[in-house]
Order: C-alpha cells, then sequence, then structure tokens
C-alpha cells in the first residue's frame, strides 16, 4: 500500500483531525454543544494575533547555494513520493483548513470570515477563525527499552522483508515498506501542512509555527516511543521501540550535521543544541539519498538504524531557496526490540 493516495488520504485526515482537535475540541461534529463559543474579536484583533512576517533572517543561510547547486537525483519511487506529498500538502479541492482560514484573515472578506464558526451543515471544515489557532507542539521524549545496549553485542544480521504490514516473518522484523510507512508519518507530523501557515508573498508569512513533531508516528498502528513506561497488558508484548530519532540539517552547516536532543525534533529547540558529526553509517545513508533514494537502513536482529529523507516539495520553496526535491534534512532512526530476542 506504501506509496498510493489512500495513504495520503489518511495522511490528511489525521492532519485535519490534529488542528481540528485542538481548536474546537471535538472534530466533525457540528452540533456538539460542548464546541466553545468563539471569542468576538474584530477583523483587526485577529489580524493582529496572526500578522504576516518575514522568515527571511531565519533562513538567510540558503541565500547562496541555490543556484549553484546542481540538480537533486531522484530514483522513480522518490518522484512518486514527492509528487504524492505535494498532492496531500495541497489539501485537494478545499485546500488545508487553516491555510485557507487565514488567507481569508488576510482578505477583504475579512468581516464575512469572522462571522464563521467553521461547523456548519456540511460535515467539511470551511475556513473560520476557529481554525487559526494551533495547539502548541507537545514534547515526545524517546522511548527506552529493558535491556542495557551491552546486550546487543554480537546482535546477529539479518534481512528485512519486503513487503507487509506489522511484524513479519520469522525473525518478527517490519518490512521495508512498513519502514518507510513510519518515515512518512514521520515527515509529515514535523511538516504538517496547517503549521505552515499561509505564504502570501515570499517574505510575507502568516500563522507559521516552527517546525515540530506535532503527533507520535507509529509503525503499522503501534505507538513507537514509551513502551516502557505504559502500563498494562499491551506493554508486555513484543514491540520495536523508536529509542532515537536525531534531525539531521543538510543546508545550515557547511557539511550535513547531526542536532542532538533526547526528544523527537523541534526547531525551536534545535536553535541551541549542539550539532554533531555523522558516524559512518549515516554518511553512506545520505550520500544514498543523495544518490535519489529515501529511505536507507543497516539492520541486526534486535536493532534497525534508518535514515530517511527530508525533501523540498513545491510547498516547502514558498520559503526555502532550494531546488525541488533537494535534500533539506534527514531523520536518523534508531529502534530497538523489546523484549530483545535470541534466536
Ligand atoms: C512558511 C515558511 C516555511 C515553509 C513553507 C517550510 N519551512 Fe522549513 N524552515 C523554515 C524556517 C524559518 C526554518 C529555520 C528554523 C526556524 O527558524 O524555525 C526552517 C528549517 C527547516 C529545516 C532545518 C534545516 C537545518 O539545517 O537546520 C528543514 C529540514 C526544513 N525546514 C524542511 C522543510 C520542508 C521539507 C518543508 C516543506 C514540507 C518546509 N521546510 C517548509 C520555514 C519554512
Amino acid at each position: 500500500m506504501y506509496g498510493n493516495t489512500a495513504k495520503w488520504a489518511a495522511l490528511l485526515a489525521l492532519g485535519c483531525g490534529v488542528a481540528w482537535l485542538t481548536t474546537g475540541g471535538v472534530g466533525a461534529q457540528p452540533l456538539d454543544p460542548t464546541i466553545k463559543p468563539l471569542p468576538k474579536r474584530t477583523a483587526e484583533e485577529w489580524r493582529k494575533l496572526y500578522p504576516f512576517q518575514s522568515v527571511a533572517d531565519r533562513l538567510a543561510y540558503e541565500a547562496e547555494p541555490a543556484e549553484k547547486a546542481l540538480p537533486p537525483v531522484l530514483s522513480p519511487e522518490a518522484t512518486k513520493t514527492l509528487v504524492e506529498t505535494e498532492l496531500a500538502y495541497k489539501g485537494g479541492r478545499f485546500g488545508d483548513v487553516r491555510r485557507e482560514s487565514l488567507k481569508k484573515l488576510h482578505s477583504a472578506e475579512v468581516e464575512d470570515f469572522i462571522k464563521r464558526d467553521g461547523f456548519g451543515l456540511s460535515r467539511l471544515p470551511t475556513p473560520s477563525p476557529r481554525f487559526l489557532e494551533l495547539a502548541k507542539a507537545p514534547t515526545f521524549p524517546f522511548g527506552s527499552v529493558g535491556y542495557p545496549d551491552s546486550a546487543l553485542a554480537g546482535d546477529p544480521p539479518v534481512t528485512l522483508p519486503e513487503k507487509g504490514a506489522g511484524l513479519v516473518g520469522e525473525a518478527k522484523m517490519p518490512s521495508r515498506e512498513g519502514l518507510a510507512n513510519l518515515h512518512s508519518l514521520s515527515r509529515y507530523s514535523f511538516l504538517q501542512s496547517g503549521s505552515l501557515g499561509y505564504v502570501r508573498k515570499h517574505q510575507e508569512v502568516a500563522g507559521f509555527e516552527p517546525h515540530a513533531f506535532r503527533f507520535e508516528p507509529s509503525l503499522s498502528g503501534v505507538p513507537v516511543l514509551n513502551h516502557q513506561v505504559e502500563k498494562g497488558a499491551e506493554a508486555s508484548k513484543e514491540r520495536w521501540v523508536l529509542r532515537k530519532l536525531e534531525l539531521v540539517g543538510m543546508v545550515k552547516h557547511e557539511k550535513p550535521m547531526a542536532y542532538v536532543s533526547g526528544q523527537l525534533p523541534r526547531m525551536e529547540d534545535l536553535k541551541n543544541a549542539p550539532t554533531r558529526e555523522l558516524d559512518a553509517f549515516e554518511a553512506a545513508a545520505i550520500r544514498r539519498l543523495q544518490g535519489g533514494e529515501d529511505v536507507a537502513t543497516e539492520e541486526t536482529l534486535n536493532r534497525i538504524r534508518l535514515v530517511g529523507a527530508v525533501r523540498a516539495n513545491n510547498a516547502c520553496l514558498d520559503c526555502h531557496n532550494v531546488k525541488r526535491g533537494q535534500l533539506l534534512g534527514a531523520f536518523s532512526y534508531e529502534l530497538l526490540r523489546d523484549p530483545l530476542t535470541k534466536k
């Protein structure tokens, strides 16, 4: 199923749902009495909350390289993913509801717009001040496992199954397809379309929120964080736990560098975070992504490392001065099986 539009529809619904739940509290139930009434504000008051701002100084480091950079190389699979991602960012026929709301706020129709509550008879959300607010991105500390690193010494090499949901084959590994889906979800969580705001002109951006994970990614529907702290029967089941997911910045520094953090990346925190050089696996993986692949892995029976591409699609070019398809970043993952298996 990886790569088809149904997946993106699901992602979109998810993205929308997140924005939706945080604004109204209840999602797609138009007549729910618990929906809070909108605060009474004038157009000017609303606009002051979501003014046009420039992000130019924050991206000044991109001023030079764009022209000089060679066109990015993309495998057919990576091209397909890019095209599908772009469709998802457009938000279909109705657009992304937060972006459309910001657009109306800064349009001549603002007086009509501020009267709308966004939950008419239609089940589809229509632009409304209700969708302007975006919940603060939560903090997602990395997961942990119940054994020390030394237990992984001599972990035997394995080959990942190509396809299938859940844990596949005798060794009960996630498939390449499943891992690629995990990476798609992570990318979308970090760069949800609504969080990008409304870009009227290159340097006039309203409602932009710094990139940050907004929901916990999952592997075939199973959450990958917090395994050890979960209570109850579920916690005893075998799981793959996300022990690390770090952002590799591809543009800001002279060479690719990883931002060091103990939680899923949030740009706001990474501004002051230390960076480190890539290790041998990561450096080789980045070269594979530059050669056109989207996901590179290295696996043993109880540990999977993965580096996944974060490429610029059309929606990103509103702010980022790079070429379409170029790597803006990458995520470097470490997943551990818990409990450990010896076979
Ligand atoms: C509305 C403007 C805007 C849009 C659209 C946007 N970004 Fe960004 N992005 C920024 C800013 C600003 C920064 C610098 C960090 C900060 O100030 O928050 C940034 C930083 C990044 C970084 C970190 C780079 C580094 O080396 O530190 C990555 C990766 C990134 N963006 C990827 C993307 C991708 C992929 C898209 C499209 C899906 C995208 N961005 C769309 C504004 C934007």
